[in-house]
């Protein structure tokens, strides 16, 4: 079997300027997160390392040789049930690597005691909610014109849920 030719390890602070340059590559796609281009790189830059420092979020990364191509935080870590986002580079989806980093969630969630993981997704992310299925997380509700746009509008946005004290 060959080997995958990326690899996950923790986020750290050191992360924090490739982490919000991929997500400026993604928000500049337009469609499937919530965050919008433009933004302030600088300001992002500081407020992630500073969640980073004061252990606000958790996360991972994928490392395609030094380029990092993949990014999944968790953040309200004191709840129960706490959120996460991910992202993964265009040039990089559909190998996996998604996958692993919510498996690396999932994992971390069990260890300190969560007793779910959930998100939010557009409807129209097909790969999207295919990968969150395929992980165990399930439809709880959507939410009408939960997200706001800087035009005015508003899009609908599902929460998705997977326990984790069941199984
Ligand atoms: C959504 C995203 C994070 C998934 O990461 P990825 O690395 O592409 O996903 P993977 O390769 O690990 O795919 C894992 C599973 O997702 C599902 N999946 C993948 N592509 C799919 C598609 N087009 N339709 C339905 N399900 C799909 C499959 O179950 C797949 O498993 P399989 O390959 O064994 O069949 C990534 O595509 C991405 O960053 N998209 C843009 C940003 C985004 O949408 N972020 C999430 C916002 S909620």
């Amino acid at each position: 079997m060959t080997r995958p030719a990326w690899t996950l390890r923790p986020k750290g602070e050191r992360d924090a300027e490739a982490v919000v340059e991929l997500l400026a590559e993604v928000a500049r796609e337009g469609r499937w997160i919530a965050t919008e281009w433009p933004f302030d790189v600088a300001e992002r830059v500081d407020e992630l390392r500073a969640a980073l420092l004061a252990r606000r979020c958790v996360g991972w990364v994928a490392l395609d040789g030094r380029e990092l191509v993949g990014d999944l935080s968790v953040f309200d870590l004191v709840q129960d049930e706490p959120e996460l986002g991910m992202i993964v580079a265009a040039s990089h989806r559909g190998r996996g690597i998604g996958r692993a980093l919510l498996d690396s969630a999932v994992g971390w969630a069990r260890v300190n005691g969560k007793t779910a993981l959930r998100l939010r997704v557009f409807p129209d992310n097909e790969r999207a909610r295919g990968l969150y299925r395929a992980a165990g997380f399930v439809d709880v509700v959507v939410q009408p014109q939960a997200i706001a746009r800087r035009d005015g509008s508003a899009l609908d946005a599902i929460v998705m849920r997977r326990a984790l004290t069941a199984d």
